[in-house]
């Protein structure tokens, strides 16, 4: 690819199937990079690092970002998907952000997330079971959507019988129809509708969820997020809401994208994949390093809310800063050979999960899904197999992963 005459375009075929190269060329030459769409993109570790954590750097005024990609004319929050998002915490600056973010990550505890090990081991192991039994090839629908939804069904205290497999399926679709929100571009008129009435449809689930434990409280997160308490302050009816649909999605595509694209690179390198096998011990840091290889988020926002300056780049107050941590995490000046996908492990942590106040509050939970799924995997199918060749990718950028995996549980 000619790169003289570069901008970046997120909606380029070729760049979505390969950003790799594009991440290169801007982290030597460009890195920080004005791009047509009237943003600056970081790649270099230390400049989306530093976007990321600055505390000049905060989430800015949410009409006017959105306005970028539709003209100053279009009616941002008349639409709920794109008024959910501006409400969702991480769309909010300090203190409107604290406030929620602490009552929420005191529900969401380390306590609460470790103690569900037992729990995710069950669902990985009957998910896997129910996929090869299924005769099914396409991994990311018949198993990795379903697997972080159901861990989070069974965290809220979701019951089967309560939210039968329809429900879910019917609960994935509309959390990807509505999430389509926080691509970097305008969307059809069609996609906006569907997210519209798909953000309706959330909203209505999880008022009752909330609404039936307010009148019968359980053991679950559900509740702890109810009762969730800072010298006195509870989270509204609204919050309630608006965060639950935000931790729904927040842990949805990003995880479900991680194990495909783990399944992908096992499958592209096979001698990884054996290393694996012969030491299921290696499962923590393969999701490691699947997270930093292959994010499955490949992007950050940022608003500068003062004038300053990134890599000697002046940045005026009001631009958006588009950090790529996807790049950052290819970057030579902080990793070791980091073009090359290796599980053993690392010195040097991904910034997959963001850093500073908005740092991935579902982190540890993501990483238990991986470790566990990873460790039942290599136990109870070494023989799998992925054909990589055959494989699709989603056209999109923030979300990066497959729409169509073919993995063969018993070899192929
Ligand atoms: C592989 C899986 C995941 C990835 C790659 C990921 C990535 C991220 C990143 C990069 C951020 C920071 C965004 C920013 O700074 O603008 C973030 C924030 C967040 N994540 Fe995750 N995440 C994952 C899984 C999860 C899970 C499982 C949950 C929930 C159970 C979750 C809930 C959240 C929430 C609520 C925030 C907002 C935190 C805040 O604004 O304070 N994430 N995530």
């Amino acid at each position: 690819m000619d790169f003289s005459q570069y901008s970046f375009n997120p909606v380029d075929h070729e760049f979505l199937q390969d950003p790799y190269p594009a991440f290169a060329y801007l982290r030597d030459k460009d890195p920080v990079h004005w791009s047509d769409l009237g943003l600056w993109v970081v790649t270099r570790f230390e400049d989306c690092r530093a976007t990321l954590v600055g505390k000049h750097f905060g989430q800015g005024d949410f009409v006017k970002n959105i306005q970028l990609f539709y003209g100053d004319d279009f009616d941002v929050m008349s639409h709920p998907s794109y008024a959910w998002r501006s409400r969702v915490f991480v769309m909010q600056d300090p203190p409107a952000h604290t406030r929620v973010r602490g009552l929420v990550s005191g529900a969401l505890s380390l306590k609460r997330i470790r103690a569900m090990e037992q729990r995710i081991r069950q669902l990985a192991v009957q998910l896997l079971d129910d996929f090869d039994r299924s005769g099914s090839e396409n991994f990311i629908t018949d198993f990795a959507y379903q697997f972080p939804t159901r861990v989070m069904c069974d965290m809220l205290g979701m019951s089967d019988e309560e939210y039968p497999p329809e429900l879910l399926l019917k609960l994935n679709q509309a959390i990807a129809d509505s999430f389509i929100v926080f691509e970097t571009r305008a969307l059809s008129q069609a996609e906006l509708d569907r997210a519209d009435s798909q953000m309706r449809f959330l909203t209505g689930v999880f008022d009752e969820l909330f609404a039936r434990r307010r009148a019968h409280p359980e053991d679950d997160l559900t509740t702890a997020m109810l009762q969730s308490q800072e010298g006195g302050d509870t989270l509204t009816p609204e919050e309630l809401s608006t965060s639950v649909i935000g931790l729904f999605g927040a842990g949805f595509e990003t995880t479900a994208h991680m194990l495909g694209n783990g399944m992908y690179c096992l499958g592209k390198y096979p001698e990884q994949r054996q290393h694996l096998v012969d030491d299921p011990g290696l499962a923590a840091h393969a999701t490691e390093e699947i997270l930093r290889y292959e994010s499955s988020l490949q992007a950050s926002y940022r608003t500068a809310l003062a004038q300053q300056t990134i890599a000697g780049q002046t940045i005026e107050r009001g631009q958006r800063v588009l950090a790529i941590v996807a790049a950052a995490n290819r970057d030579e000046t902080h990793f070791d050979n980091p073009e090359v996908f290796d599980i053993s492990p690392r010195e040097q942590k991904p910034l997959t999960f963001g850093g500073g106040i908005h740092y991935c509050v579902g982190a540890e939970l993501a990483r238990l899904e991986g470790r566990v799924f990873f460790e039942e995997l290599v136990q109870r199918y070494p023989n799998f197999s992925v054909d990589v060749d055959n494989a699709r990718l989603r056209q999109a950028f923030l979300f990066r992963g497959f729409e169509y995996l073919p993995v063969y549980l018993q070899g192929k």
